[in-house]
């Protein structure tokens, strides 16, 4: 077990293979605070720490509360008390009253992870992990809440979360209640974050941590492309490989904050959770809210570690259903082959052509539905247009399965446009406030999906749309931030929970798809990568990554994604070109190289290849069946970075047995060298001797990583190439 109570000293330890993390119990009032959080030791106490003493005297007789509370390094915050940093909990009472904070009660440590209803979490057995309820109170207020902390055994990673429960006789609300506090010392820190747009998502962004307050938000409705709910502190110094680094990352998909602040003495408080504003949740008595949860990573080997734990938390404790450890299927998706404009015969053609090279699925995305012709109507009409389809989506599959191939179909479920039947019948379904004409965004408005007939309502339609065919892929879009968030359906005095209740929707209707739906593969899509985050991983395995397909902009959108997120996880596909997104030209061995780390597939209309490209499409096809695996579940090194260097961009996946080891070489912009660019690898065995594909050479692990590898020379701008090291 990886959780243990030092009842004398009164601390919690709680270990994971290269992490241990301390609370410690306080004074007679019992605060709990935060004493370390780092590299493995094996004391106990590290009280001294927490600077207990500066203030004079014990807490109660010194005459210096308030100053005493604002220097604590303390495990979830109040307010109002003298702690006067970032509050993770904020209370008002019926009587208008504010303030709040948490001392001691009681404690459970169990092996194994509980869920956390209603929202999608981490999990694991009693061989992975071990579980700390800590109990604490309000006594004042008869508000208690349980602080949850899952240390896993064989990760450097710790889980956390609130519960908040009323235990008291009046109603309450909670104006804050962030999932997770980290306070501490500064040690040169920077802050990395990942920055973004529309077709731009997750930039890598560090800087040093400034005083005052700096971070990430999203107040959209949806975690959203422009920031992502993460944060990492990083030793200044630290790298790919070496040095201290600390994440936090969110596992819900609406509102965040991710905050680090600077106060005082250069102490720390880094906080993750749901956004503050626009958040009021009303508990009557005896009601309770449970946060999202929070992943805590750590790692004293630089990014790598971090990245490593993060990987291997999603793919191995996060992401479930049967599609989490089989290969992906490679598809061919007709949105840039064809927009609007289709029909069977072209769908048909495409997926002809594709079966012919080994294309595994056809997806047919928007337009199918309704009257679809354009992005203006129709959305919430989920039965299909046979117009366009005659025979409807069971013809359409069958044939498609005729091939070969499996059929898969785009939804934007959350949606509906004011021109629909939907709307017509049910024009209250949508978000509005009465009085104000709802904002339209791409012609649509978002559907209420705190209220459970409109859930049902929609589900019914899906429902019967997956059984009238052979459908066995979804892609679940959501095409617009939310505004006018309000609800016919709540009091006034609950209209400040419906953000969060929106969200709570769409994981319980995804819920629903997957329970009714077992075998489905769900690919969960927002604009692109509007909402790429673990929350979402809970309910899809892979997630569109961006609207951008340009093969160059591309690697930094998947470096920034890779930071945090399985290579398995990313949506990756060959598109046209030019580029539909920038108008660039790039080869179609490129354009395959850069898809190939990731769930593959075509996004282009394969009737207008080259013979010359169509060809490749076996050999494209080839690898993804070999080296998928090695990058989809083995260990990712990004080498090098075109980001950084603007000249070329290199990944490599390792397997975990170290048997095998691709590397992904892009060589963006061609520049005139004498001598042949080093690569440094990393995660060989130092020991054992590999093969490159390229040359032939056969040297040891710690040959190729130390003294490196030597790029091939290659002409032009936009080339690559993948090197293969085995062992032998
Ligand atoms: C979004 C998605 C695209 C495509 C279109 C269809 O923009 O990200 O991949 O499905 O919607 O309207």
């Amino acid at each position: 077990m990886g959780i243990f109570y030092n009842q004398q000293e009164r601390v919690f330890r709680l270990d994971t293979p290269g992490s241990t993390y301390l609370i410690n119990i306080v004074d007679e009032e019992g605060f709990l605070c935060h004493a370390y959080y780092g590299r493995r030791i094996p004391d106990d106490n590290m009280a001294y720490l927490l600077r207990l003493n500066p203030v004079g005297g014990p807490f109660k007789t010194s005459g210096q509360q308030a100053s005493f509370l604002d220097q604590l390094p303390v495990e979830y915050s109040g307010h109002g008390l003298g702690d006067f940093r970032e509050s993770c909990l904020r209370v008002e009472t019926e009587e208008g009253y504010r303030s709040c904070g948490l001392t001691y009660l009681s404690h459970r440590i169990y092996g194994g992870k509980p869920a956390l209803p209603g929202l999608p979490a981490t999990f694991g057995g009693e061989g992975d992990c071990t579980t700390l309820e800590l109990r604490c109170h309000d006594r004042y207020l008869d508000l208690e809440v349980c602080l949850l902390y899952t240390a896993f055994e064989k990760l450097d990673v710790i889980c956390r979360s609130a519960r908040i429960e009323n235990r008291g006789e009046k109603p309450v609300t909670l104006t804050a209640a962030l999932s997770a506090c980290l306070d501490m010392d500064n040690r040169d820190f920077d802050l990395i974050t990942l920055h973004g747009s529309w077709a731009y998502e997750r930039m890598i962004n560090r800087r040093p941590v400034a005083w005052g307050k700096q971070g990430v938000s999203s107040l959209r409705g949806i975690s959203s492309h422009h920031e992502q709910p993460f944060l990492a502190l990083a030793e200044h110094a630290a790298t790919q490989d070496q040095g201290q680094v600390y994440a936090m990352h969110l596992v819900y998909s609406g509102n965040f904050l991710a905050q680090v602040e600077m106060t005082q003495q250069e102490l720390l408080r880094a906080v993750i959770g749901i956004h503050p504003q626009d958040f009021a949740w009303k508990l009557d008595p005896g009601g309770s809210f449970q946060t999202p949860e929070a992943v805590l990573a750590y790692s004293h080997t630089g990014l790598d570690g971090m990245t490593h734990a993060l990987h291997d938390l999603y793919r191995n404790h996060l992401i479930r259903g049967p599609w989490r450890d089989k290969p992906r299927p490679s598809l061919v998706n007709n949105w840039e082959a064809t927009y609007f404009n289709f029909d069977t015969e072209k769908l048909l053609d495409i997926a002809r052509t594709a079966a012919g090279r080994g294309v595994e699925m056809l997806v047919l995305d928007d337009g199918w539905f309704g009257c679809r012709d354009t992005d203006t109507n129709s959305l919430g009409d989920w039965f299909v247009n046979e117009k366009k389809l005659p025979g409807g989506l069971k013809y359409l599959a069958d044939e498609i399965n005729k091939l070969g191939m499996k059929f898969g179909l785009w939804v934007e479920p959350e949606m509906v446009c004011p021109d629909s039947e939907l709307y017509r019948a049910h024009p209250d379904y949508a978000l509005q406030i009465p009085g104000r004409p709802p904002m339209l965004s791409r012609t649509q408005l978002v559907l209420d999906f705190s209220r459970q007939e409109v859930r049902d309502c929609v589900y019914s339609q899906l429902h019967k749309v997956l059984s009238s065919a052979n459908i066995e892929y979804i892609k679940w879009d959501m095409n617009r931030a939310l505004t006018d968030v309000s609800s016919l359906c709540l009091d006034a005095d609950r209209q400040g929970e419906l953000f969060h209740r929106y969200v709570l929707g769409v994981y319980d209707l995804q819920e629903r798809l997957l329970r009714d739906f077992p075998n489905l593969l769900l690919e969960n899509c927002c604009s692109g990568g509007g909402r790429f985050d673990p929350g979402m991983l809970y309910y899809s395995p892979q997630i569109w990554t961006s609207d951008n397909t340009d093969a160059i902009d591309r690697l930094r959108i998947q470096e920034g994604t890779a930071l945090i997120y399985p290579l398995s996880t990313m949506g990756a596909h060959v598109a046209a070109c030019p580029s539909h997104t920038n108008g660039r030209v790039t080869p179609f061995d490129t354009r395959g190289l850069v898809s190939l780390p990731g769930c593959f597939g075509y996004e282009l209309d394969l009737t207008k290849l080259t013979e010359e490209e169509l060809d490749m499409i076996p050999g494209q096809l080839e690898n993804y069946r070999k080296y998928g695996p090695v990058f989809h579940d083995g260990d990712y090194y990004r080498l090098a970075s075109y980001g950084g260097n603007g000249e070329y961009d290199a990944l490599m996946a390792v397997t975990k047995d170290k048997r095998t080891a691709v590397i992904d070489y892009v060589h963006v912009m061609s520049r005139r060298r004498r001598r042949s660019v080093l690569l440094p690898l990393r995660g060989l065995d130092g020991e054992t001797r590999y093969r490159s594909s390229e040359t032939g050479e056969v040297r040891s692990g710690a040959g190729w990583m130390y003294g490196g590898l030597l790029l091939p020379e290659m002409k032009g701008d936009f080339t690559g190439k993948l090197i293969v090291l085995e062992a032998v």
